[in-house]
This record gives structure tokens, sequence and C-alpha cells, in this order.
């Protein structure tokens, strides 16, 4: 058994989540988590590094084979060795592949920063249409996309298991967006990199629903939250249609290495040995998932959206009744959570729970002491 309780100190290593931001405070925010990674991808990049040889390295069949068998046994679909692109991270994937398509990109909000700051970098215009929620359940409200979209739309972005909201969504969900998609003529860019953290439900790849879905999408992924590695460049981009894979490719060329020498270990070890630390992570971060749920829902003026995957939740803020919670909480409680108005609902923040569970249980204290003073003191 894996030991998630484990505190791992992790000050003092450049790790951003801990340091970055100077002071003392409970780091819930960034999402990587505070475990040991998975000790197959120790081993293996333990044992590359002591090679003593490094160099540029290639995409063998071990690498397409673990990627294959893995999107066959989790998600009982086919993935070509063809239709792999290896770029150095999930985010560069995505904004390469919206500046190859150029026109303005529609996506949904509350939404992952970096997936909001997209159109920025491609220099595109941008749709925001927000989810619509209805008692803390969220899902995409196809009315008010359709009335948004029109014919400079060319890329749809969805992020699936969703960050901040973490929905999983439905097999009907995502053909109702394959055919908004379709009669809108736009590409889909589809950020899957929380696809193997599901605790409820069942991720379905975007590009396995259908062949028009096929024809037209870029699904994006890697182990980078799964296994604990962002900082291990290689991500995958899976583009079944040879025209835009082309295209792709293209874009692509000489901006990058296909694949680090490190990349190439992780995805082999990650992907190939480590389904068992998968399982104990996932059987972890749903009890965390859960305490944290009852926690937050005893806490007056606080609520927090049911989590079906993702180590992240958005918690709702709108009855606490302060400018900023994200500062609130980081002055009056020393804990640092992400700040909901980087993602479009400045009243909420976003909790990370991918910790030892006494960190949380921390964390969670403090919230409910700050939140206990201030109503005293009103
Ligand atoms: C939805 C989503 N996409 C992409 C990323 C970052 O991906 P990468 O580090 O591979 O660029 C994150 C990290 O939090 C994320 O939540």
């Amino acid at each position: 058994m894996v030991n998630f309780d484990e505190i791992v100190d992790r000050r003092g290593i450049s790790a951003q989540k801990w340091d970055d931001q100077g002071g003392e405070y409970i780091p819930m925010w960034v999402a990587d988590m505070d475990f040991r990674i998975p000790g197959p991808i120790t081993e293996a990049l333990k044992a590359r590094i002591d090679k003593g040889t490094f160099g540029f390295s290639y995409i063998d069949d071990e690498m397409y084979q673990v990627i294959s068998r893995h999107y066959r046994e989790q998600y009982h679909c086919e993935v070509e060795r063809d239709w792999i692109v290896f770029v150095p991270s999930v985010m560069p994937g995505a904004n390469l592949a919206c500046r190859m398509t150029g026109g303005d990109i529609m996506l949904n909000t509350p939404m992952y920063p970096h997936i909001r700051r997209l159109p920025q970098e491609a220099h595109t215009g941008v749709r925001e249409v927000p989810l619509k929620e209805t008692n803390g359940f969220y899902e995409m409200d196809f009315e008010a996309m359709e009335e948004a979209c029109d014919e400079n739309v060319t890329v749809f972005v969805m992020s699936n298991p969703h960050n901040p909201v973490g929905r999983v969504f439905t097999r009907e969900e995502l053909e109702q967006l394959e055919e908004f998609c379709r009669r809108h003529h736009l590409l889909m860019v589809s950020d899957e990199i929380h696809c193997d953290l599901v605790f409820e439900g069942e991720h379905i790849p975007y590009f396995s629903l259908s062949e028009e879905a096929k024809q037209n999408s870029i699904t994006l992924t890697s182990g980078s939250k799964t296994y604990n590695i962002p900082a291990i460049p290689y991500a995958i981009a899976i583009i079944p249609n040879p025209e835009l894979r082309k295209r792709y490719q293209d874009i692509c060329y000489g901006l990058f290495s296909p694949v680090s020498v490190l990349g190439v270990e992780a995805l082999k070890a990650g992907y190939g040995r480590c389904e068992e630390w998968r399982r104990e992570l996932i059987d972890y971060l749903r009890a965390n998932r859960d305490y944290m749920e009852e926690r937050i829902a005893a806490i007056d003026g606080l609520s927090v959206v049911h989590n079906q995957a993702t180590y992240l939740a958005w918690i709702d803020c709108r009855k606490l009744g302060v400018e900023s919670p994200q500062k609130f909480f980081l002055k009056e409680a020393g804990v640092n959570f992400n700040d909901g108005a980087d993602f479009a609902e400045p009243e909420f923040v976003r909790i990370n729970f991918g910790c030892p569970r006494s960190q949380l249980k921390e964390a969670l204290d403090r919230v409910e002491a700050a939140v206990k003073k201030r109503k005293e003191e009103r």
C-alpha cells in the first residue's frame, strides 16, 4: 500500500506551490500534489540518469504500445500509432492548435486560467460562455453557446474532466457538443489532462465519440497530473485526421525536440507500470474529497461544487460577503487557494485537495476558524 499520509517536505526544492509566493501559508493552490511520485517512475528516472549519457531521444515502439494499451484498457478505444504527436506539455500543445486554426475561440467559464489566456496568446478573439449552474451543478449552456457563436469562431477549447468544476461530461453532453461543433464547423481542442483521475462517471475521449469527432479534433493529455510529474516534459496530442495532423506537425516543426530523455522514461513507467499506484491514489483522493465536501458543507457561508474528478474543487464563497475570498483566506487563515477571479468567477476559490489528509484537515480547520471569527466580529 502506498502511504499517501506521509508528509513530504517540499520546501527548498524550488517547488512553486510551497516557496514561490513567500510567507507562511498552507499551499492549496497550483495543481500538483504533495505526494511522492510513484516508485516505478523514480526508479526508471534514476536508472536512466545512472547510464550517464543523455542525448536526443526518439519515440520507440514501447512508447506507442503503453499509450495504446492504456487507451484500450481504460477507455475501450483504439489509438493508432500515426495519430500521436508528442509535445512538451499540454498547454503549448493547445496553444499551437489555436494558432494553427487562427479564428476566434469559444470556451466555457469558469475555466482554468491558462486556457482562458489562449486567445490572447494566439492573438484571436474569444467567446467566453458561462456554464449553467443549478444548485451547484454545472453543465454546458447550449442555448447561450448558440447565441454567442458566429462565423469568426473556428475552435472550441474544452476541459474534460473540467478544471475547476470537476465535472466528467457524459456521453449525451459530449454528443450534443459534437453536433454543435459540426454545425458551426469548429475544431475541437479537447484538454483531457485530468482524464485518469475520475471518481464518478466515465471519461470518454472526445475523438472516440464518432467518426466526425475523430476527424475534427485534437485531444491533448499527459501523465503529468496523474503521476505528479508536471515538470517532466512530455504530453501527447491525438490527431486522427492526417491532414490536420500534418498542419499541426508543420506548425510544431523546429520549436522543440519531440520528446525528452526523462519524458520517455516517465511515460513508459507511468502508463506501463503504475496502475496499482493510480488506483490507490484515486481511492485516497476520493476519501479526501468526501472529507473536504463534508467539512465545507458545515461552514456557514461556504459551499463546494460536488467533484467527480481531479483533485481540484470549486468553493462558492458568494455568501461570505468578502471582496476577495482568496485574499481573505490567505490573510485570515494562512491558507493559499487559487483566486476564482482568474477563472472568471471572483467570488469563488479553487482548492487543491491532492495532499496528505492531515494537511487538508489543518487547512480546513483554519478556514473554519477564520469564517467563524469573521461572523463573530460582524
Ligand atoms: C486543464 C489543464 N490543462 C493543462 C494544464 C497544464 O498542463 P501542462 O503543464 O502539461 O502544460 C493544467 C494544469 O493544471 C490543467 O489543469
